[in-house]
């Protein structure tokens, strides 16, 4: 039996089979790409779902993390530390907010924001206590826990796991009417819209210009907040530092994990200003490793990165030709490419019993690692540091895959 194999095994016997990952197993990442155990490079077109903006084991952010872990790991929050505090100063000025609430997944920084919601809804808009209701957009992924999947409207993410969490609105994607006839409606028991600028899970779902604008506004003009999901589109991602900078909005709450700590630690965050930060007081939130001192170290490494190497930049210009060279491809199989920055998706028509999973299989055979999302969508999600040089050997593998079937 060959050793991948071996690794495979173990997991399907004794992990639960709550994944369905592609057949190879990897043992070593370096910017760009990754190893598996057989010492075969791949270049990695899914960064850990957009967690490793900055490249795999990036030397800054790998030693920012062994020097804290010589030092001090974790505290809890029942004392003071001499990382958190720097942190909490460094990310709020780099995002222009008073408060960061410091967390560790991205479901835990969507939960927090449901609750600062309610609680500014219950204590500054006056809502009474109980009905305060949170407006989602449907095909969201906001993570796993009971509250989040109950505002899922994919069957995979929520069914036969209610009791659901009341107090959710669903409406359409991309629709800023929709958006402005629930407010109508409900505004006065509306705390906040929770909104991903781009639909990542989705399928790379990339909304109207000036649809977040539009729904920013109508927020504003009802008195709710509204929240920004930029767990997967943040961190330069789409060619900006957030996805929301592209339509000029600033959210009155915004949510961060994955990249901000490049992959190397869960680490998470949700800024906002003071009149909602502080309606939370001691002893009502928190999380035994929430800011602790290696995810404050990591992350100031993470943040500092993305400034020293442009990623931002590199982003955009590196998606622009990603895109064109995509829809260059001679194959009718290949039906749209969309996408910002480089977070970019192909839609594959699936024909003569060929879907977007034999596609990602193929890939992977030829030395590039991507996945499926749903049955005919190919996320294609390269760490930010790819050089344009690799980018285009990468891009020729994607079609010669392509052009294979
Ligand atoms: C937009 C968005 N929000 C939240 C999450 C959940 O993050 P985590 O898996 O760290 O809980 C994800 C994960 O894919 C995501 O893409």
């Amino acid at each position: 039996m060959s050793k991948a194999q071996q690794f495979i095994d173990l997991e399907h016997r004794y992990g639960a089979h709550n994944y369905h990952p592609l057949p190879v197993v990897l043992s070593r990442g370096q910017g760009p790409f990754v190893w598996d155990v057989d010492g075969k490079r791949y270049f990695d077109f899914l960064s850990a779902y957009s967690a490793v903006n900055q490249g795999h084991c990036h030397p800054k952010i790998v030693a920012a993390l062994n020097a804290q872990a010589e030092q001090l790991c974790l505290t809890s929050r029942a004392l003071y530390n001499d990382c958190l505090g720097p942190y909490e100063k460094y990310i709020t000025e780099y995002f222009k907010y008073d408060k960061v609430l410091a967390m560790n997944s991205g479901a835990e920084a969507v939960e927090t924001a449901l609750k600062l919601a309610r609680r500014w809804g219950y204590v500054c808009k006056g809502i009474a206590e109980n009905e305060a209701i949170i407006v989602v957009c449907e095909g969201n992924f906001h993570g796993r826990t009971i509250s989040i999947v109950s505002m899922s409207t994919d069957p995979d993410s929520y069914g036969q796991f209610g009791p659901f969490t009341p107090g959710f609105i669903k409406i359409p994607y991309n629709d800023a009417n929709a958006l402005g006839e629930v407010l109508a409606k409900y505004g006065k028991q509306i705390a906040g819209f929770l909104v991903e600028p781009i639909q990542g899970e989705a399928g790379v779902f990339v909304p109207d210009e000036g649809y977040l604008k539009k729904c920013f506004e109508l927020c504003q003009q009802h008195n709710v907040l509204f929240i920004a999901d930029e767990i997967q589109t943040g961190l330069a991602r789409t060619g900006k530092l957030l996805c929301c900078e592209h339509d000029g909005v600033r959210p009155d709450m915004l949510l961060l994990g994955k990249a901000l700590s490049a992959g190397v630690l869960p680490v998470s965050a949700v800024l906002a200003d003071d009149d909602v930060m502080l309606t939370i007081k001691p002893g009502e939130h928190g999380s035994t490793y929430g800011g602790f001192p290696l995810a404050c170290k990591v992350a100031i490494a993470a943040l500092e990165v993305i400034k020293e190497e442009k990623l931002c930049e590199c982003a955009e210009y590196l998606g622009k030709i990603c895109r064109e060279f995509l829809r260059n491809i001679p194959s009718d199989r290949i039906t749209l490419v969309r996408g910002k920055g480089l977070l970019n998706a192909i839609i594959i028509e699936p024909k003569d019993g060929v879907e977007a999973w034999d596609v990602c299989v193929r890939m992977a055979e030829n030395g590039i690692i991507a996945k499926p999302t749903h049955r005919h969508i190919i996320r294609l999600a390269p760490p930010l540091v790819i050089s344009e040089e690799e980018l285009m050997e990468a891009l020729e593998i994607i079609k010669k895959s392509i052009l294979s079937f």
